[in-house]
C-alpha cells in the first residue's frame, strides 16, 4: 500500500529566520575576529545578543514547537529514544526530538558563554570589552582565554550538529527543508500516532513587538556608540 504524507507545519517564521540570522552571525563573528575588524566584531555580537535574547523569551511564550518545555524532555526519555534509534533507527519527530532538545540548550548555552566572556575580553591593543574595567587584569586574561578556548568548542559542537542534520537526511528525515520553508512532510500512519500533531503557533506580531522592544534597546546602548566612532 502506497504511504500517504500530509504536511504538517512545524516551525514559526520568527524560529526560523533567528536559526539562520544566527548561523550568518556567527560566520561573520569568525571573520571579524580573524580579519582583526573589532568594532565589527562587537556590532555583530551585540546582534547575536539581541537575537539569542530574543530566543530566550520565546522559549517560554512562543509556539509550542519553539517552547523549552515542549522539547526538554526527562533524561529517561531520551535515553529510551536513543535505544529505539538504535534499534529502529531515526523516527519523525514534529519538533526537536528528545536528543536534538538537549543539543539544542547547549548550543545556546556556549554561545551566551561565548557573547558572556566577550565582554570581558580584550586583544591588549584597541579593544576591550565593556565590561573589562570592572574586573582584575588577570580575571580579564582569563575570560578572554575561554573566549578563545569555547569558541573551538562552538565550531566541534556545530560540526556535530551539521552531522547530525545531515544523518537524519539521508535516514529520510529532512530536517533542513522543514527549518528553511517551516514545514514536514509525514506519513498520515505515523501522524495519527503522534499526539503532537497539532502544535500552538504564535502570532508573528508578538515576535515581532518583542523583537523591535530587545533590538531598539541594544541599537541605542551598545551599537549606535561604536558606529558613532567607527
Ligand atoms: C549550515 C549549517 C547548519 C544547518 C544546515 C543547520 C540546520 C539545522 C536544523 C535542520 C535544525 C532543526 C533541527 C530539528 O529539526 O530538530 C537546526 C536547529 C538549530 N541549530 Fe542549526 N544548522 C546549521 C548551523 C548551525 C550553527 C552554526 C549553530 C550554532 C552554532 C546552530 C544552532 C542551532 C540551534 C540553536 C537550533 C535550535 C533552533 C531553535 O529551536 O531555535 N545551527 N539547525
Ligand atoms: C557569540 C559571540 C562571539 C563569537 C562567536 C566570538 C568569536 C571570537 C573569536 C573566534 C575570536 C578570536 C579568538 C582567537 O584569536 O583565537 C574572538 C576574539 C575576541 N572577541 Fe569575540 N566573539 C563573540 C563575542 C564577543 C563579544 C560580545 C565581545 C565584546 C564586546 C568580544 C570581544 C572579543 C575580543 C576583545 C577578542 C580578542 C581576543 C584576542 O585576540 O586576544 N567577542 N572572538
Amino acid at each position: 500500500m502506497k504511504t500517504e504524507y500530509i504536511k504538517v507545519k512545524v516551525w514559526d517564521l520568527p524560529t526560523r529566520i533567528f536559526h539562520w540570522a544566527m548561523v550568518m552571525l556567527m560566520g561573520l563573528l569568525w571573520w571579524s575576529a580573524d580579519a582583526g575588524e573589532m568594532q565589527w566584531h562587537q556590532i555583530f555580537a551585540y546582534s547575536l545578543l539581541g537575537l539569542i535574547a530574543f530566543r530566550l523569551l520565546w522559549g517560554f511564550v512562543g509556539s509550542d514547537t519553539s517552547k523549552f518545555s515542549h522539547f526538554i524532555y526527562h533524561p529517561k526519555i531520551a535515553f529510551k529514544y536513543l535505544k529505539e534509534v538504535r534499534t529502529r533507527g531515526v523516527s519523525v519527530v514534529l519538533g526537536h526530538n528528545p536528543i536534538g532538545g538537549y543539543m539544542v540548550v547547549v548550543l545556546i548555552a556556549v554561545i551566551s558563554l561565548q557573547l558572556v566572556t566577550g565582554l570581558f575580553a580584550t586583544d591588549d591593543i584597541f579593544t576591550e570589552g565593556p565590561l573589562y574595567s570592572y574586573v582584575s587584569s588577570d580575571t580579564s586574561a582569563f575570560m578572554t582565554w575561554l573566549h578563545k578556548t569555547n569558541f573551538n568548542l562552538i565550531l566541534l559542537l556545530s560540526i556535530i550538529h551539521i552531522l547530525a542534520v545531515i544523518i537524519h537526511a539521508i535516514k529520510g528525515d529532512k530536517l533542513v527543508g522543514a527549518m528553511l520553508t517551516g514545514y514536514k512532510k509525514l506519513p498520515r500512519p505515523e501522524l495519527s500516532s503522534n499526539e503532537q500533531v497539532n502544535p500552538m503557533f504564535k502570532s508573528e506580531w508578538i515576535a515581532l513587538v518583542l523583537f523591535a522592544v530587545l533590538a531598539a534597546v541594544i541599537f541605542s546602548y551598545l551599537i549606535w556608540p561604536i558606529l558613532q566612532v567607527l
